[in-house]
Order: C-alpha cells, then structure tokens, then sequence
C-alpha cells in the first residue's frame, strides 16, 4: 500500500477508538511507519494520547458523536482498541466505503457482545465450549442452573470486559448476589447475563492469531506460540510464552483460532483464549486486537503483537516466531487518587533481565493496571518468577514525586 506523510495533506491516518497501554504501543508501531495517528478516549490523557499526533475525548458509546469525529478526522483506517464503542456507527462508515474497520465492523459487533460470539463459536461453528445459558431474570438464571448448568458456575455480563460484573457461584445461596452484582456492573441496559458451567482446566492460553498478506497478497493465518496465563476475578495478573502443551491439544488450538478468525475475517491481530484440559481445548472468547496478556511479545518475539497489528493492517508481511523464553506481571493499584508517584524501579531493573513500563494514567484505582514488569530467562518458570520480583520491587504512593 502507499503511504502518505503524516500532518500533511495527504497523511495516511488511523483513529484510535479506546487509548489504553495497549493502544500506546499500537499507536507507535504505526508511527514506525509513518502513520498518523488520532487516539480517542472517555478521559484526557490516556496511555496512547501520550503518544498519538492528536488526540480526543468523547463519549463513545454515542452514534452521533462517533460519526462526527469521523467526518472530522476523515481517517483511513479505524482501529477499536475497547469493546464499548458505538457499533452501528462503524457499519454505517464501513458502508459507505473509503475507510477500513480493523477488522471489520461486524467483528467488533460480534465481540462486544458475549451472545453474539458465543453463539457464532458454538452454534455455527460447533467448536466446543463451556456448557452456557443466557438469562435476563433472576428467575430464568435460576431455571437454567437447576436445570441444566449446575455448580459451580460464573456469571458474567453479556456486555462487559476484564472480569467487570463476574463471579464463580459455588453454590445456591451465592446465586442472587451474583445476579445482583452482575445487573449492577455490567455495560448494557438489557441486563442479559450469561452463566456457564465452570471448566476443570489444567491451564488456559491466548493464542495470538494473525490474519495478513502473503508474498501472494492473499490473507494468511499465522500463529504465535501460546501464551499461558494466570487470572484473578477475571483479570490477568501473569502471563507468559511459550506455554508448554501437548501437540495435538495445540493442533486443535490452532484449528479452532484458524475456523473462528476466518468467520470474522478482515485483516490484524486476534487474541484466542483457551481452556486446555489433557488433549481437550474448549473456546472462551476471542479479541479482535491485540490482547493484554499478549504485552509478553514484548520481550519474547521479534515482531510483538502491536507490530504485528501494525503490520496486519497496513497490507505487510509478518513473523511470528519466538524469539526467547519470557513472561510478565501486572503492577497494580492499591488505592484510588490522582497523579499517582512510583518507586523501586532501580532495584525492580536490578532484576536479570527485567524492563519495566509504567503507563502513567493519570488516575489510580483499587486494582487498575498501573503497569507491567517484563522478563526473559533460559526458562519460563525464571522467567516468570523475575516478573513476579520486578513488579513487586515497584510502589505506588500517593502525591507524585
Ligand atoms: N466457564 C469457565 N470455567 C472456568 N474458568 C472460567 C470460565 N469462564 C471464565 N473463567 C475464568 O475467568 C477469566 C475471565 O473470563 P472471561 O475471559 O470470560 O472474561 P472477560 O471479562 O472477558 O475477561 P477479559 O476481558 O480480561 O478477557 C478466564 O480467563 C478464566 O480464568
Ligand atoms: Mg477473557
């Protein structure tokens, strides 16, 4: 493809729907091209506005809204970085042509939607999954667990992300509670929550899957080794690559990523989650974007996932390949204020070969990912135990410096 110079006329752009850690590194990958790149938020100075050539806030969750900054900003390609976003607005652009959704509209609206990907993965698919119920009254939620899903079970939001509005119900009487906190956390207003029976995993992986152009420039599926993780209240606090795993289980693996990113289509970086029990794989959901438990492919590959959105997207050829043994650990919150102060990174860098990034949101809550220590070893149990000393030689407290 041909690109044009950036803050110029005939500039090559990328809106950036959602400026998180991840769109930070997104936003300078294209940048290593030469794209110009506009990062959009609900606040003023997230990670990717730090970085990007402009930057926005909006509501956007809001059409009309979305379609105005669109028309403003007239970009080439736009890139959602959340899953809250006014879908109906990118199918009406994608519609009228002349810009490309990453990787398509219909994508993102599958995805933001635990029903719509769900039922795709399972239903059309047939692609094996946990056994799962859609409810939108207390009373159809406890219908169908007497009935059909049992205990334990976790409820979930069919709108929501990073374990917001999710719970394990172990048995009858945490049921209601669970409900309650769903309803009170999750993004929709229809309250439809979805309940699946619990998996007995013996681990669970995110298989980065890439859809770009060969020397043919016909769509290829290329894939990352796997990245095992380990979550918290549905939130990631470890993760790591390469996971090891037998090879028909990641034989499978690769046949459910390959069959779920072809429906979807389009072109750029997927994040596959995974339950892997023995030789079994059931599917969990996928992310249309570069996934948090991914920032490992910063110091594990070559080409880490942002460069290979990057890539993906702008029509250019890519590697996946690993490069080292290495994992990351999550620097979290502990308590909720504003222009927060970091210290330790002497002694957490101190660490064999450790790196640290800080985000610098501008705000901190109770367990907002703050930051990540990343790390390389001969093997993955070092490697994760460096990440795990790295991240906790970092404080955060209050006041800045
Ligand atoms: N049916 C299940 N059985 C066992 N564990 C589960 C099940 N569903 C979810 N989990 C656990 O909770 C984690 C988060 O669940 P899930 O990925 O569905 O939520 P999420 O809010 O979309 O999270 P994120 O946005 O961070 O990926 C999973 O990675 C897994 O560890
Ligand atoms: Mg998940």
């Amino acid at each position: 493809m041909k690109i044009g110079t950036a803050l110029t006329k005939g500039a090559t752009k990328a809106l950036l729907l959602g400026s998180g850690e991840l769109g930070k590194e997104l936003t300078i990958s294209l940048q290593r091209y030469g794209i110009e790149v506009i990062a959009v938020d609900r606040y003023q100075n997230a990670p990717a506005q730090h970085v990007a050539h402009r930057s926005h806030v909006i509501n956007m969750t809001d059409t009309d809204a979305m379609k105005k900054l669109i028309a403003l900003e007239q970009p080439d390609f736009i890139i959602p970085e959340i899953e809250a976003i006014a879908t109906q607005a990118l199918a009406d652009i994608e519609k009228e042509g002349g810009c490309t959704v990453i990787p398509n509209a219909r994508a993102i609206q599958l995805t933001m939607n635990r029903e719509g990907i769900r039922t795709l993965a399972a239903e059309q698919l047939k692609i094996p999954t946990s056994n799962y119920a859609f409810a939108q009254s207390f009373e159809e939620l406890q219908a169908v667990v007497d009935n059909s899903i049992g205990y334990p079970c976790f409820i979930k939001p069919t709108m929501s992300s990073s374990g917001k509005g999710q719970s394990k119900v172990k048995n009858p009487e945490q049921l209601k509670q669970a409900w309650d906190y769903a309803q009170s956390r999750g993004r929709t207003v229809t309250g439809k929550i979805i309940v699946e029976a619990e998996i007995d995993f013996d681990f669970e992986i995110t298989l980065l899957t890439v859809r770009a152009l060969n020397q043919n420039d016909e769509v290829e599926t290329y894939f990352c080794q796997p990245i095992g993780h380990r979550q918290e209240n549905g939130d990631y606090r470890e993760s790591w690559q390469p996971q090891k795993m037998s090879i028909p289980a990641l034989k499978t693996a690769q046949e459910i990523a390959f069959k779920v990113t072809s429906e979807i289509g389009g072109r750029g970086l997927f994040g596959v989650e995974l339950f892997i029990k023995g030789d079994t794989v059931l599917f969990n959901e996928v992310s249309p974007r570069p996934h948090d438990t991914g920032m490992v492919t910063m110091v594990t590959q070559k080409q880490n996932e942002f460069e290979l959105h990057a890539r993906a997207i702008l029509g250019l050829p890519v590697n996946t390949a690993l490069r080292q043994a290495g994992a990351s650990a999550v620097i979290l919150g502990s308590f909720d204020a504003q222009g927060v102060g970091y210290e330790g990174l002497a002694e957490a860098l101190a660490v064999p070969e450790s790196e640290i990034r800080l985000f610098a949101k501008p705000e901190s809550f109770v367990n907002r990912r703050m930051g990540i220590a990343l790390a390389n070893a001969e093997t993955v149990r070092e490697a994760r135990e460096r990440a795990v000393k790295a991240a906790s030689l970092v404080s955060i407290n209050h006041g800045g410096k």
